[in-house]
């Protein structure tokens, strides 16, 4: 028996349901011939690579957080600049799939020394402006349990928030890529480069030299100090709450250093 090519699960029900998947996938690139997973699963039921030109991210219609595949869509035509072209969408079957463009490439390095740090202000120099007409989070909105003075951030400029490094690819065009557009937001135009800073702290720069890459982007240098100090006060108690559900540990320590090097 054809056993099909996604093969998640062990039991009778969900090779049932996978090999539906594979179906739905099938309508829109043709035959399954190579399919491989890829990704940490944190988030996505299916991140799969098929026949090495379609990446397929998709979640049961009936998951608790499924809406997140119809606000990449909605974002997908504006951020085409930076990030891969969203090619079909499935919704039949139980299922909501996004079918994108494969980018080829690898997973971005943060650390010290990493040249993708240049490609990744490179990308954020050519950002995109938020669209109208999109229905975006709103900065002073998302951070509000998280800071009393979150209006500082708020703005018209398009964030991804984002910034793990599993979501920015350095294809082999020598570009960076922002993927999973999940959560995008309306903000502060320094927004971007100020989460960026987290996770560059997190992965071994000196907060001054974390802050140093992200005033790169005119914007982060020419940001209020006191909005800025409050929303790294603020990303120090976002990554405090999410404690061990933080895709990566040392997110609140480094958020915490920040904040110390900036009061001292
Ligand atoms: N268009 C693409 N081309 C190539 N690889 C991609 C593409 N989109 C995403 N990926 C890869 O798949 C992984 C998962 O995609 P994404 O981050 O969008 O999903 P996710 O739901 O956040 O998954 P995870 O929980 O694994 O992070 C990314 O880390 C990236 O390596
Ligand atoms: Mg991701």
């Amino acid at each position: 028996m054809d056993e099909g090519l996604l093969q998640y699960g062990s039991g009778v029900t969900e090779r049932l349901f996978w090999r539906q998947a594979q179906a739905l996938i099938e309508m829109h690139t043709g035959p399954v011939i190579t399919a491989r997973q890829v990704g940490e699963g944190f988030n996505s039921e299916i991140a799969v690579v098929i026949n090495d030109t379609t990446f397929v991210k998709g979640l049961r219609s009936d998951h608790p957080r499924v809406w997140t595949q119809e606000r990449e869509r909605r974002i997908n035509p504006h951020v085409a600049k930076v990030s891969a072209s969203l090619r079909w969408t499935e919704t039949t079957g139980g299922w909501d799939l996004n079918g994108f463009d494969l980018i080829e490439g690898r997973t971005a390095f943060y650390g010290p020394s990493s040249p993708d740090l240049e490609l990744i202000v490179a990308m954020m120099t050519r950002w995109p402006s938020a669209p109208d007409g999109v229905d975006l989070k709103y900065a002073e909105q998302r951070w509000s349990g998280y800071s009393d003075r979150s209006e500082l951030f708020a703005g018209d400029w398009l964030s991804h928030t984002d910034w793990s490094p599993g979501n920015v690819l350095i294809g082999g065009d020598g570009r960076a890529y922002m993927l999973d557009w999940a959560w995008p937001t309306r903000g502060a135009r320094w927004l971007d480069p100020a989460c960026w800073v987290v996770w560059l702290i997190a992965s071994g720069h000196h907060p001054a030299r974390a802050q140093a890459w992200a005033s790169e982007i005119p914007a982060f240098a020419a940001a209020p100090a006191h909005a800025l100090t409050a929303f790294a006060q603020a990303q120090a108690a976002m990554w405090e709450d999410i404690g061990d559900h933080a895709p990566q540990p040392g997110l609140a320590a480094a958020a915490a250093r920040w904040v110390e090097h900036r009061t001292d």
